[in-house]
């Protein structure tokens, strides 16, 4: 090969790598600047330190928190400590986070809860599906919630093929779910090598006993799912696109895209209010300062809320911002009747009292 050409292919090498670098640093939000916007009715909710990943909140006000996350190329501040589900009730006057426990044959040990959602039956029978990466596998872990006495009664593990590396789940049956999920690489330095090549190779996955099939596919990266109160619609942020993808969910369980709503910041995780039908997300701002941890410069955290997701100029209030110096990280951003709970993915949790201002809606049920 002549000398012209190989200096030719390299420069050809150099200006596509140049090119996957800035496009990547465009992705993660390295380079934007935070101006803080707190909320004057928050505290951190004490004993929660190590994580709240996921947060799925009942009608009656029953806040189910995911703790412990441990993912390799995540930080973690109690790399030993199992993880938990935790149990808040935001109508006392001083809601405390208690860990439910999970009955007998459950392996707790190696229990790595991930994304969560909550299923309500007719007879009202309340099942959590959880997220698990035991051994930083895949399962998911049906559980049956049994109020009184706080306590998980676990069902099954689920396992199967195309579910190989799942992130979120949003439940639609008793034991059926959509499941974001990466379907090529579950191997930490793959992932980002995927993440910095900018591949679209995170799908949505529907599960049922009876069938299992990818409805959509063509992601960067598929991270928080949700679905809108009346059934309709189903949400799913692409964190590394910094959008929303809205689809239309069809009788027999199919998925069509209707739009992607765009943003600036690196969208997490997914809460609708019941009864406003607002998407709230835990995003975010710089994605390089959450994945390359430093304790002198730290990830911060941002809460938009979407209203009106479907019309043509959705709007989006920026409720909360924080520069990491008390919290960091946040991952997720739940509403319940005036009360805004923001989760991380390593850190803490923070619990707000909004004013009628700020989003309570009408979930302020009097
Ligand atoms: C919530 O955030 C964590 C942290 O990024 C993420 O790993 C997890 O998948 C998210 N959970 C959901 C519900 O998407
Ligand atoms: C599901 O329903 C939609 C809308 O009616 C239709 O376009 C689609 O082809 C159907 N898909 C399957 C797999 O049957």
């Amino acid at each position: 090969m002549g000398k012209l050409l190989a200096l030719a292919l390299l420069g050809i090498l150099a200006a596509l790598v140049g090119e996957r670098l800035l496009a990547f640093r465009h992705r993660i939000g390295a380079s934007r600047e935070l101006k803080v916007k707190r909320l004057p009715n928050c505290h951190l909710i004490k004993g929660i330190e190590f994580g709240s990943e996921d947060i799925d909140i009942l009608p009656n006000g029953l806040a189910f928190i995911s703790s412990g996350l441990k993912y390799p190329g995540l930080q973690s501040f109690a790399p030993d400590k199992r993880g938990e589900i935790l149990l808040m009730d935001l109508n006392e006057e001083n809601p405390r986070p208690v860990e439910l426990r999970i009955s007998r044959g459950f392996d707790l040990a190696s229990f790595n809860p991930h994304g969560i959602s909550l299923y309500i039956d007719e007879d009202d029978t309340v099942y959590l599906f959880v997220v698990n990466h035991p051994q930083i596998k895949t399962t998911v872990e049906l559980f049956k919630f049994m109020e009184d006495d706080n306590s998980l009664v676990h069902l099954k593990t689920i396992k199967h093929e195309l579910l190989s590396s799942v992130n979120d789940i949003v439940a639609v049956g008793p034991d059926s779910f959509y499941a974001t999920n990466d379907y090529y690489f579950t191997e930490a330095n793959l992932k980002t090598l995927e993440m910095f090549l900018g591949l679209t190779w995170t799908n949505i996955v529907y599960y049922s006993p009876k069938e299992v099939r990818e409805v959509a596919g063509g992601l960067y990266s598929a991270n928080g799912i949700n679905i809108s109160p009346d059934g309709k619609y189903v949400y799913v942020a692409d964190i590394m696109d910094h959008s929303i993808h809205v689809f239309e969910k069809h009788a027999n369980l199919s998925l069509s895209r209707l739009k992607v709503f765009q943003s600036d910041t690196l969208i997490d995780n997914i809460s609708v209010d019941p009864y406003t039908g607002d998407i709230w997300v835990g995003c975010h701002p710089n994605g390089m300062k959450l994945i390359f941890y430093d304790p002198e410069n730290l990830p911060g955290s941002e809460v938009l809320r979407i209203q009106d997701i479907l019309s043509e100029k959705p709007t989006v209030t920026q409720v909360y911002i924080d520069d990491g110096s008390l919290i960091q990280g946040s991952s997720s951003a739940a509403v319940y009747n005036g009360h805004l709970l923001i989760g991380t993915v390593f850190h803490r949790a923070l619990h707000c009292v909004l004013d009628s201002s700020s989003g309570k809606g009408q979930s302020n049920v009097s």
